[in-house]
């Protein structure tokens, strides 16, 4: 339970997916980080952004061996500060003094909280993530949607919350 860390990115942070993050974190009894709030600048191909709050993110999450992505639905794919912050992981695939810290994702197991309008997420949104883990090596644990297209209401989802911390 412990060794699992949240990533969290949403235009609205008590947003539908805000809501759905706060109860999956609740249970579990662990730590949302709200990439919007940090300090992530989007990949650079000379990194020039090295100094910003990337690194020091990822060195605490090196030292989980769960990594919960959660994002809403925008368009296909994740909210902006989730997509800044994967394209960043490049650093730890380009950068000769990162390679060695970037393997320690491998093995390390990715799942997905995700919200839109429909039951089932767009497969584009769920493949992005299940091409992406397993290219850094990583395993996909599995996922949890949330059809919010009357917002977010936690009894319709009981059931797949349920689901979905059985995995844990
Ligand atoms: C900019 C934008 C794009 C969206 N694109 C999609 C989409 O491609 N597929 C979908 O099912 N829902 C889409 N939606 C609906 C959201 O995924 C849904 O309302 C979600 O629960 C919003 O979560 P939030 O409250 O954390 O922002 C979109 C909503 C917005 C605001």
């Amino acid at each position: 339970m412990n060794n699992t860390i949240i990533l969290f990115a949403s235009s609205r942070r008590n947003g539908n997916t805000g809501k759905l993050t706060d109860r999956i974190a609740k249970e579990l009894g662990v730590e949302i980080v709200d990439l919007g709030k940090l300090q992530l600048s989007p990949f650079d191909y000379d990194h020039k952004n090295r100094g910003d709050d990337f690194e020091p993110l990822m060195d605490r999450v090196f030292e989980y061996n769960n990594i919960i992505f959660a994002s809403p639905i925008y368009w296909y794919s994740v909210a902006p500060a989730m997509k800044i912050f994967i394209d960043r992981i490049s650093d730890y695939l380009d950068l000769p003094d990162l390679l060695e810290k970037g393997r320690l994702l491998r093995g390390k197991k990715g799942y997905v909280i995700c919200t839109c309008i429909s039951d089932l997420p767009d497969e584009p949104f769920i493949n992005a993530f299940k091409n992406t883990f397993e290219y850094l090596g990583m395993e996909f644990g599995g996922y949890i949607n949330a059809n919010c297209i009357d917002d977010y209401k936690e009894s319709s989802c009981e059931s797949d919350i349920q689901s979905f911390l059985r995995r844990f």
